[in-house]
């Protein structure tokens, strides 16, 4: 459904409870769109990645129409990209006391953002950690290091067996191709490889990652940009990340 047709921001609900709010941003051509996603368990939210400064207005109103602000208990950063963590000036100007959770490498930097009060930040360690949601749910925190930031989380909701994988997944798509889920993988490889070739760092990363994984019960892989990917497309993905030559595999970058 678009809720905002000037903007074009589009919320789905991928999974019971699982929203995706998808803005296109105009102001880069080539299909760049940005996803967060809002997990409502038993009357609690969880939001992932709430997005860049510019998009504030319009998640928070799509939010807003799905659970209200003091019901949100949690932001969720799976890194320190501007486009993941910048729009927290305002939450927090909204909610000072939500719990900001991230890894704890960016625990010092993320103070920069001149945000309006003091984070009540939870620092995630390395090897992640898992929460219970109201509904008896477990929400995992699981460790993405390198792809692409060295203090890197996923997301794994027990209940819906979704993986929220930040950048891992991303993609462009046609401009003005605002569908959530993507359809025909094949073609859909094209809009992913550019981005994971040259943002990955290299594959031993990625290998240790689907090491990781492979033994969870995944529905859907939702990353930050671009379509989910459902059912066997999720294996597919996970087989094609495991054939790709990326960063320092996929070029000798020696200067
Ligand atoms: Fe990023
Ligand atoms: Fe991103």
């Amino acid at each position: 459904m678009i809720t905002n047709t000037q903007s074009g921001t589009r919320i789905d609900e991928v999974a019971s409870g699982i929203y995706r709010i998808s803005t296109p941003v105009k102001e880069f051509p080539g299909g760049f769109s940005f996803n967060q996603y809002l997990i409502v368990d038993a009357g609690e939210g969880v939001l992932l990645d709430p997005g860049g400064y510019h998009v504030f207005e319009r998640v928070f109103d799509n939010t807003l129409e799905r659970i209200h602000p003091d019901h949100i208990t949690r932001l969720f950063l799976s890194h320190q990209d501007p486009d993941i963590t910048a729009s927290l000036v305002s939450w927090l100007e909204v909610k000072p006391g939500v719990e900001v959770v991230l890894s704890r490498l960016w625990e010092r930097f993320i103070m920069h953002l001149a945000l309006p009060a003091a984070p009540n930040l939870h620092g995630l360690p390395d090897e992640g950690e898992m929460v219970t949601l109201p509904s008896g749910a477990s929400l995992t925190f699981v460790p993405a290091h390198f792809l692409h930031s060295p203090g890197n989380f996923h997301v794994y909701d027990q209940r819906s067996r979704t993986l929220f994988t930040g950048d891992l997944g991303a993609s462009l798509v046609p401009e003005g191709d605002t569908e959530p889920v993507v359809t025909d993988f094949a073609a859909h490889v094209a809009a992913m490889e550019g981005f994971h070739r040259r943002y990955l760092p290299c594959n031993r990363a990625v290998t240790l990652y689907l090491e990781r994984v492979r033994d969870l019960a995944v529905d859907r892989v939702c990353p930050q940009h671009g379509k989910v990917m459902e059912g066997d497309d999720v294996g597919r993905f996970f087989d094609w990340l495991a054939r790709l030559d990326v960063g320092l595999d996929h070029k000798d970058w020696g200067s």
